[in-house]
């Protein structure tokens, strides 16, 4: 819109461009799966803004319980005790795996996942092992420096300016689009005599592994073999397991958690994102034998469970249940994984992979010409649907992600993927131009 670029160009002016990236409207007003700008554009979100909005932008649930923790006259009361923390809490962890007994509250998912890799390390200690952290190539765990040294791309450990020795990423172990036979256990297997190789006893250096459930740019799962043996070998040498839930926690992959999809027990668990469904708040969540691991005082942060986000917290929990948006994340989920499905089968060259559970998925563009990865034509086809009103999830690479708010209608839902088709089908066409 023309009238909104001089809001553009002052934010081009006024603040990072690290920032910057994201489609060139500007949000003011976002109400369950739509968006709208001041001139009177509306956009369907496949976004969620970023896997935040899973029980819908401004839901009113959620909205009032925020309004009424701000008419109570308690903004902040930094980790004093409240009465709405102390319920939030009860009821996190109720609904969380047996297994927890505790949770500790921040704001950022990156928080989470730090906070993970500190309890991991005071276990190793206390049980004799060394501080090694294992994760995976191409996963994303935040961006500050624990966070960053976990994540598995050299782009977002580059400024660290050194390779911490302590630090041990694993290939993600992609599975071929159409299955296959590989021994996800034994390719498992074969990381850690890697590892061994290289002079580390995975029994004796390590203290844990931090897994992102799906891999955030590919919405790709893991083997679930590959999980299993992992597993197995950590419970068998007293590791730590955490699985990073801050994109796949709340409903999103068609469960409350991603890794229930593995069937296996975490032993720590990062949240983030649609926690707080837009208000800023984590969660670290674990048994009470490792979250007390830190001494008293040692986890507090200045922001962290403040009562605005613990009521939003709430009652996001409530709107989860209520309106049974798991469950719907599933089914939803269903139709649009056999949408892009039905869609590759119309353009197998282009369309490398589709991937996906619950209400998120990807695809993966391929050029046509030469099989390479194609992050042109994804951006293209981002640029174009949002022309027709529909936001997705622009990675910046080969992919195109989905994430609608899963409270979207089932017509709401075709009618974004109706556009998606529109464009792919058009692209040789040069629709999508
Ligand atoms: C899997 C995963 N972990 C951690 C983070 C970091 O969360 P935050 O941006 O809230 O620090 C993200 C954010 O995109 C994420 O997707």
């Amino acid at each position: 819109m023309p009238e909104s670029l001089t809001i553009l160009e002052d934010l081009g002016r006024y603040e990072t461009r690290a920032m910057h990236g994201q489609m060139p409207i500007v949000w003011d007003r976002a109400k369950d799966f739509q968006v709208w700008d001041r001139w009177g554009n509306c956009w369907l979100d496949f976004t969620s803004t970023i896997f935040v909005a899973n029980a819908g932008h401004a839901n009113q649930h959620i909205t009032d319980a925020v309004k009424a923790a701000l008419d109570a006259d308690l903004v902040h009361s930094y980790s004093y005790a409240t009465e709405i923390r102390a319920s939030y809490l009860k009821r996190l962890v109720a609904a969380a795996p047996e297994g927890v007994g505790k949770a500790y509250l921040m704001s950022t998912g990156t928080e989470a996942t730090e906070a993970a890799m500190r309890v991991m390390r005071i276990h190793g200690a206390k049980t004799g092992k060394g501080p090694g952290i294992i994760s995976f190539d191409g996963s994303y765990h935040g961006r500050t420096l624990g966070a960053a040294l976990m994540s598995g791309t050299e782009d977002s450990r580059r400024w660290i300016g050194h390779d911490d020795p302590n630090h041990h990423r694993f290939a993600f172990p992609f599975q071929r689009p159409c299955g296959d036979n590989t021994d996800w256990a034994g390719a498992f297997q074969a990381e850690l005599a890697a590892l061994r190789d290289r002079g580390i006893d995975p029994a004796r250096d390590i203290s844990g592994f931090l897994l992102e459930t799906y891999i955030g740019w590919a919405a790709a799962f893991f083997p679930v073999d590959y999980v299993r043996a992992l597993s197995d070998f950590a419970q068998q040498h007293g590791l730590v397991v955490a699985f990073d839930e801050v994109q796949s926690g709340f409903g999103r992959t068609g469960r409350l958690f991603g890794f229930e999809h593995y069937g296996v027990e975490p032993d720590l668990i990062c949240c983030g994102k649609g926690i707080g469904n837009g208000l800023p708040l984590s969660s670290l969540l674990g048994s009470a034998e490792l979250l007390d691991l830190p001494e008293t005082g040692l986890l507090s942060s200045t922001h962290s469970a403040n009562p605005l986000v613990c009521a939003a917290g709430l009652a996001t929990l409530e709107e989860l249940e209520r309106r049974n948006l798991v469950a719907e994340s599933a089914r939803k989920g269903q139709r649009l994984l056999a949408r892009l499905n039905r869609l590759q089968g119309r353009h197998p060259d282009r369309i490398a992979q589709v991937n996906g559970k619950g209400l998120v998925a990807a695809i993966i563009l391929a050029d046509p010409a030469n099989g390479e990865p194609d992050g042109a034509t994804a951006s293209r086809i981002c640029e174009a649907a949002m022309r027709k009103g529909v936001l997705f999830v622009h990675t910046g690479r080969e992919s195109i992600k989905f994430g609608p708010p899963l409270t979207i209608t089932d017509a709401a839902l075709e009618e974004g993927l109706d556009v998606l088709d529109e464009i792919v089908d058009g692209l040789d066409g040069g629709a999508a131009a």
